[in-house]
């Protein structure tokens, strides 16, 4: 999974810091990675791992330390500030640790190192022989990831390996041929035995059988997401440092509202859901649909990797007063257009208000032109016409896995079809090949915008007068948008726009004027409703 930190939410951080942990890890390791002291962050030690009993005895002659040439502003400094380097051998890391699942984090910050660029390494990793990625470009994730509006610049990837009897967790970094590899840190934290493995009813979507999750599988997880929530950090988590990210980006329909305040609820966990299964915060704020649904599907939209199965799951908490009993409140679900459930009612699984559950589900991710490049994975909610007397659906939270295929947990770079290591040898220091590939991503970022220019899209706040009749009237002289005063402006990317507008609905159209059509959108999670002008590409009027 991947992991950005929004500063936004530092507050919200603090406060939940000081929760007691109902889960306390056996096991911890904090890696910092080309480093040779310790340093304590966000009230975590982490140690370097130059003088480490985890790394082999020959680490100076099989890798180096380096620093990013520079270290970006909104980049942390641990575990990034530093990187550990391996430029032409294979390194393993080796973690003892007792039998059972534990989580693995790997942390990149895919920069210049010692004159090394990110965009020209190429790696393997590989956990107690699973295959975690190959040929893996982590400066192709960055970009990935930036394209949802958000620069990212390093990044988190969790799995969960089930560690038998050899009680060793190794981690494995392979250059490709002539390339080199790098990792900023390594986490490894244990986790109660239940929570992912054993007692797992995994409801199959789309076919009737599918894997079982056992000490063979592992995962890797995709999604964490705190859905009506803020993002909750690490040090929020259970005990486990997961960190639960906003839904707010994977929300396919515009319609945003639905965001419970967060309730004052008591949450009462049960032995089937017990107190580390997700943060009482998860369950205290969802998404619903609000007695009025029948316009919409609530969707969500989530990018994976094709050729797999995933498992979700899903946290419910009723939180909502008025729904008391069992059959008020029916709910249908789907996933990737398929029936997962077709009468959900939280009251038929949990003993009433403030009772948090969760459901697996499983689906297999087909992979359709046979590269393995990124699908949408859907989730769609809806109220079923036998819901008595609400028609709602709500959700609280999500997690999305990645179950290993024959060992293998390893998907192409994002757009990797265009993509190869380099070929030709060369000093492994001295990588200075300048291949096409990257060309071609930039040129697919660049056409966005320039489709994003065209459409010039104006964004005005709704209810502060600056939108006047003549906005999308015949003759709009004096309200030529381009003059208006600046404390009026807002930049947004064409993504929130598409969120705010339902990728420009339609329905969602309450005006046509000379240059284009004006849609109605949401923003702000619909705590605000906007007009957006679109530029239609015909029209002489507005820039020219
Ligand atoms: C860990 O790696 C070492 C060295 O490569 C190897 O001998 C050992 O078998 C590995 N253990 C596991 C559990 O993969
Ligand atoms: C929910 O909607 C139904 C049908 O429109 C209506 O009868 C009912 O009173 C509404 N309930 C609430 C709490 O608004
Ligand atoms: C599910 O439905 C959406 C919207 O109708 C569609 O765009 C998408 O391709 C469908 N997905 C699958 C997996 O069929
Ligand atoms: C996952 O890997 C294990 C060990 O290699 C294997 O037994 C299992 O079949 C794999 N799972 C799938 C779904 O391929
Ligand atoms: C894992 O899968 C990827 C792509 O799906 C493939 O390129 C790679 O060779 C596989 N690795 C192993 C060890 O099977
Ligand atoms: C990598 O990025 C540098 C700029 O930081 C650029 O000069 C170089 O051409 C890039 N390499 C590739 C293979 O695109
Ligand atoms: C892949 O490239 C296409 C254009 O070639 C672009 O539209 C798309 O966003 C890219 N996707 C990723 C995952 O980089």
């Amino acid at each position: 999974m991947f992991t950005f930190t929004f500063q936004l939410f530092s507050l919200l951080l603090l406060s939940t810091t000081a929760t007691a942990q109902p889960y306390k890890a056996t096991e911890i390791f904090l890696l910092n990675c080309g480093s040779s002291s310790s340093a304590i962050t966000s009230g975590r030690r982490w140690d370097g791992d130059e003088n480490s009993k985890f790394v082999p005895s020959n680490i100076a002659t099989t890798s180096f330390s380096s620093q990013p040439s520079v270290q970006h502003p909104s980049v942390n400094l641990i575990p990034y500030a530093t990187a550990r380097i391996f430029n032409s051998f294979s390194f393993t890391y080796m973690f003892p640790v007792s039998q059972g699942p534990k989580f693995l984090r790997l942390y990149f910050y895919p920069a210049t190192y010692s004159g090394l660029k990110a965009n020209e390494s190429f790696f393997s990793v590989s956990s107690n022989g699973f295959s975690l990625f190959s040929n893996f470009n982590a400066f192709l994730t960055t970009s990935f990831l930036s394209q949802s509006g958000h620069n990212v610049f390093s990044f988190v990837k969790e799995y969960i390996i089930y560690v038998k009897d050899t009680q060793i967790l190794n981690v494995t970094f392979t250059p490709s041929p002539n390339s080199f590899a790098f990792i900023n840190g390594i986490e490894i934290v244990s986790m109660p035995e239940k929570l992912y493995f054993k007692n797992i009813k995994i409801r199959f979507v789309g076919t009737h059988l599918g894997p079982v999750i056992d000490e063979y599988t592992s995962l890797e997880n995709m999604y964490r997401l705190n859905v009506g929530g803020a993002q909750i950090s690490g040090n929020g988590d259970t005990g486990m440092y997961r960190s639960w990210d906003s839904d707010e980006s994977y929300l396919f329909h515009s319609l945003m509202m639905g965001m419970t305040p967060l309730s004052h609820i008591p949450i009462t966990y049960t032995t089937n859901t017990p107190d580390y299964t997700a943060p009482k915060l998860i369950y205290q704020t969802q998404r619903s649909m609000g007695n009025h649904s029948d316009q919409y599907i609530r969707t969500w939209r989530l990018p994976v990797d094709s050729g797999f199965w995933y498992m979700l799951r899903l946290h419910f908490c009723n939180l909502i007063p008025q729904y008391t009993l069992k059959g008020q409140m029916i709910f249908k679900l789907f996933i990737n257009n398929e029936t997962a459930e077709d009468e959900a009612d939280v009251f038929f699984w949990t003993p009433g208000t403030g009772y948090p559950v969760f459901k697996d589900y499983g689906v297999f991710m087909n992979d359709i032109d046979g590269h393995g490049s990124k699908r949408d994975l859907w989730l769609s909610m809806l109220p079923n016409d036998q819901s008595q007397e609400y028609r709602d659906a709500y959700l609280n939270g999500l997690e999305v896995f990645k179950l290993n295929m024959t060992g293998n947990l390893s998907s192409p770079n994002p757009n990797s079809s265009f993509t190869t290591p380099p070929e030709k040898p060369t000093s492994p220091i001295k990588l200075k090949k300048k291949t096409a590939p990257y060309v071609v991503i930039i040129g697919g970022v660049g056409g966005g915008i320039v489709w994003f220019s065209v459409l010039v899209l104006m964004v005005f706040w709704w209810r502060s007068g600056a939108v006047d009749k003549s906005w999308w009237g015949r003759t709009s002289t004096e309200s030529n948008p381009t003059k208006l005063p600046s404390d009026r402006c807002r930049c947004f990317t064409l993504k929130q726009l598409k969120l705010a507008t339902d990728e420009f609905n339609e329905n969602f159209v309450i005006g046509n004027g000379g240059f284009g059509k004006v849609y109605k959108g949401y923003i702000d999670n619909a705590k605000t409703i906007v007009a957006i002008k679109r530029l239609n590409q015909s029209s002489s009027q507005g820039f020219s």
